[in-house]
Parts: structure tokens; C-alpha cells; sequence
């Protein structure tokens, strides 16, 4: 799918931090608070971006490679980028040596003052692309992320460290922000805390709008997601609607750009196999931009009481639309042998042969609706391709019950089209109206000759 930025990349901020709020301790050495389960899952993040910027702090202390996991490398390379994302980091001093690892592989993007631009580049040489920011000391976050969007990069993760992932909260230019909490305390007060440093004020960072999206449980993690910001205001992030068992999200109609990227970050956020079923639904797309989306992240109870997680995605491009269904399948105790599978089928109809787009909307107290306020408390939506169909037959009776005259059979014919149901209760009152708002958008593509 393409992803081009515009105005500004999507940005992802990502920290690990312990119970306690440190996100390091006083020691020299880097202190590791993520486990393997968490590490690889920010690894298939660090792959899915197009861009990773710490600061220059982090640079010199942890010394971090950034480079995404080998295998990971190379489905990138099949989906023609760039092996890595672009390393990105951000210094007013100057300070960074060029012989650390965060150089190697290929030259970062070193954003710093005009004043101290010409020394940086003789000193790091071809190790990097030194970029004067205008202004002050303080460098302009969102002049950076102007010129980040210039060169191509949609999607920005921030991996830290504290100054760094303070000043995008505060300066309001974050969508997402990724915290992994680790079972482990630090209590030492010499230690730098989670957003702490900054020098913003508090009422700055307060003000962040941060609405938790999704909390899961990673190794020994407890990974909360975050999205940043009034709901809408930014078309680049897809709007997630509510915290309980199914989580709706919906893309917008106006920008196909931001869709195809927002939908990418749909399906990180549901958090389910996301990996799995962006490539899925990514192959299904092809080339096409995706001008709206609904994510769906539904649990039930199976026949033994196990919680099953499932997500269907619906894409819309301006020709098709692609539907997408992942399930999972736990391993079998009784069986040493077996293991844990996931099953992810897609299907791609061209507007011309879905049949119907069917909206049942759910009224509550109908005497008191207000037109374009009140609204429903439920909606089913069902789309019709007329792929698959079951028939009930049964004998056909008269009506009179005393009759014994053989009247042959009588059936229905019923189509087994996709069904989505959100409701106010369950889901909120924004997943209802998104599920309405992309109904709208696949009714008017569909209802073109
Ligand atoms: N647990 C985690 O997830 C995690 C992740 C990353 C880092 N960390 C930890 O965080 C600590 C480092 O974080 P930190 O908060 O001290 O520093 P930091 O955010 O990594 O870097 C701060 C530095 O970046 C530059 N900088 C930041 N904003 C700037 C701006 N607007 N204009 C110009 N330069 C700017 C400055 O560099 P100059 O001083 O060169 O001007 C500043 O000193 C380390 O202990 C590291 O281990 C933890």
C-alpha cells in the first residue's frame, strides 16, 4: 500500500519503563526492562516505520543500533523499502561521536542549530546527514517533522528518552505512544523517570490528551497503548473507539494517503497478530489506496470457556473492497504435538458485484428523535456478494391440518454475508457512528455505474 507523508508524519512514541516510573537507572551501563516478547514486538514497530528518532542523550548513553531484527530486514526489502527504517536524531551541542553504533549501516538524519551544523558535518562526515533546523537552540519539533515529511518518511517512531518524548507530548505532535511496563522497581531518584527533565511545565504535559487505546499483556510486560490528542483531530491517526472486548476503528473518506497509513495503525493498535494481518490485507490491497476502513477486535468464549480473539478488517479502495478475517486456534493440551495457529483469509469484490450494503439501525426511545442527533444505540451492518448461500428445505404443508396430500418441499435461500454488529453499549457511542460513517462510504462507491 502506498504511504506517502503529508504535512507531517504519523508519529509513534515508544518507552519501557519499570513500576515505578524509571525508564533507566544511575548506572553507566543501559538497564534492559524489556523481555524477549516485548523486545520482538518492538521490533515488528521499529520495522513497520519508516523512521526512528531518539535523542541525543540516548545516542550517547545506550548507544542503540535501531536496526530491526534480520528477518524482518528482509520481508522489508521484499516490500521494497529500505532494509531499516532512517535513523533520526536531534542534538543543539553537537555532541555525538561518529563511531558509535548508532552510526553504522547508514548515515543518519542528525537534525541540529544552523550555529553548529558546519562543525557537526566535519566531524561526522559521510557517518551522517547533519540538517540545520532555523531558530533556536531548542529545535523546532514540528519544522522537523516538516522536513521529515519532505523526504518521504509517513511513519515516525520515538523511541526516547525522556527530554525527547516529553517535548513531543507537549508539543502535541504525537498520535500514539507505546509504554511498556516492566515488573521491577528502581526507586532511585538519580535515575531519569519517564517524561521527567523535560523542562516543560507540567501543565503542558497534562494537557497531552493521552486516551488509553489498548492494554495487553506481552511476556512480562504490561503494554499500554495510548492514542494522543482530541479524537479526529489528526486524519493521519484512525480513531479507536472504546477499551472493552471489541474495538472499532474507522478511517475517514477525505484523505486516501492518511487512510492507508491510518490503517496500518488500526491494526497495530487492535494489537491482534498485527504483523499477520496488515500483510494479509496489505497483499489484498496491492497498489490501490485505501480511502476508508473499519478494524473490528472481537472476544467471545469458545465451547470450553477459553477467551478466542478474532479481528475482521474491511478496507475500501476506489475499486474494491477488501475484507479480511483472522482466528486463532489454541493448541490441543491433549496433544504435545500440536501447536497454537492463527488463520487469516482475505477476499477482494469489486464494488460492481456487492449486491447489498444493509444498515439496521437501533433507535432508542424512537418519539424523541432529533434528526442528525439522536443516535442509534446499535447497528447491524451486512454486505452482500452473494458468495455464499445456504438452503433450508423442509415439507410443504396447505395450512390445513387435517390435509395429508403430498405438497413437495419448500425452502429458503439465505446468503451467508459479512455481518458487523457494534453496539453503544458494548462499544461506545463513536464505534456506532464509524461503522454508520463507512457504510455511507461503501454505499455511495458501490452506487456508482
Ligand atoms: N526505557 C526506555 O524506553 C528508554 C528509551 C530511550 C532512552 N532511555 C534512557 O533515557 C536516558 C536518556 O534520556 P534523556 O531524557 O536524558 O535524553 P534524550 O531525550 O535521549 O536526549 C536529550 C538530548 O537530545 C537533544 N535534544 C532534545 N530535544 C532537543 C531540542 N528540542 N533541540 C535540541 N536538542 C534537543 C539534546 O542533545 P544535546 O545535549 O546534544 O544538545 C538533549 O540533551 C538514558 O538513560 C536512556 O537509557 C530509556
Amino acid at each position: 500500500m502506498p504511504e506517502v507523508a503529508e504535512g507531517r508524519p504519523h508519529v509513534i512514541l515508544s518507552a519501557a519503563m519499570s513500576a515505578d516510573g524509571y525508564i533507566d537507572d544511575a548506572s553507566a551501563t543501559r538497564l534492559v526492562l524489556s523481555d524477549a516478547a516485548d523486545l520482538d514486538q518492538v521490533d515488528e514497530l521499529r520495522a513497520s516505520c519508516d523512521a526512528i528518532l531518539v535523542g541525543a542523550q540516548t545516542v550517547r548513553t545506550d548507544n542503540p543500533g535501531l536496526r530491526p531484527s534480520a528477518a524482518r530486514r528482509q520481508e522489508r526489502v521484499a516490500r521494497g523499502q529500505p532494509a531499516s527504517p532512517q535513523k533520526v536524531t536531534i542534538t543543539s551541542s553537537g555532541d555525538l561521536d561518529p563511531g558509535s553504533r548508532f552510526f553504522a549501516d547508514s548515515p543518519p538524519l542528525v537534525y541540529t542549530t544552523a550555529a553548529a551544523a558546519e562543525a557537526l558535518r566535519a566531524r561526522l562526515k559521510a557517518a551522517a546527514v547533519v540538517v540545520p533546523v532555523p531558530g533556536s537552540d531548542r529545535l523546532d519539533l514540528a519544522w522537523i517533522l516538516g522536513d521529515l515529511a519532505a523526504r518521504g518518511i509517513g511513519r515516525l517512531m520515538v523511541e526516547g528518552g525522556a527530554v525527547v518524548l516529553g517535548q513531543f507530548l507537549a508539543a502535541g505532535l504525537a498520535d500514539e505512544f507505546r509504554l511498556a511496563v516492566a515488573p521491577e522497581v528502581v526507586a532511585d531518584p538519580a535515575a531519569p523517570r519517564l517524561l521527567a527533565g523535560t523542562g516543560l511545565a507540567s501543565t503542558a504535559l497534562a494537557s497531552t490528551g493521552l486516551r488509553l487505546a489498548g492494554v495487553s499483556e506481552v511476556g512480562r510486560m504490561a503494554v499500554l497503548r495510548y492514542l494522543v490528542g482530541s479524537p479526529g483531530a489528526d486524519m493521519n491517526s484512525a480513531r479507536v473507539v472504546n477499551e472493552g472486548p471489541q474495538t472499532v476503528q474507522d478511517g475517514g473518506m477525505s484523505d486516501t494517503k492518511a487512510a492507508s497509513s491510518g490503517l496500518q495503525s488500526a491494526i497495530e493498535r487492535s494489537g491482534y497478530y498485527p504483523g499477520l494481518v496488515y500483510d494479509a490485507v496489505s497483499s489484498a490491497v496491492g497498489t490501490e489506496p485505501v480511502v476508508s476502513y473499519v478494524v473490528v477486535h472481537d472476544a467471545h468464549f469458545d465451547p470450553g470457556m477459553e477467551v478466542r480473539r478474532h479481528v475482521t478488517v474491511m478496507a475500501l479502495t476506489p475499486t474494491r473492497l477488501v475484507y479480511s478475517h483472522t482466528d486463532e486456534y489454541p493448541a490441543d493440551d491433549a496433544d504435545p504435538e500440536s501447536r497454537a495457529q492463527a488463520e487469516t483469509s482475505t477476499e477482494a469484490v469489486r464494488h460492481s458485484r456487492i449486491s447489498s450494503v444493509a444498515l439496521t439501525r437501533v433507535i432508542p426511545d424512537p418519539a424523541s428523535y432529533v434528526p442528525g442527533v439522536t443516535a442509534p444505540s446499535e447497528v447491524v451492518l451486512t454486505i452482500g456478494w452473494n458468495v455464499l448461500s445456504h438452503i433450508e428445505i423442509e415439507p410443504a404443508h396447505c395450512g390445513d391440518e387435517n390435509c395429508e396430500a403430498d405438497h413437495g418441499f419448500t425452502g429458503t435461500m439465505t446468503a451467508d454475508d459479512l455481518t458487523v454488529r457494534v453496539s453503544e453499549a458494548a462499544d461506545g457511542p463513536e464505534a456506532v457512528g464509524q461503522v454508520v460513517s463507512f457504510a455511507r462510504a461503501l454505499t455511495e462507491a458501490t452506487s456508482r455505474p
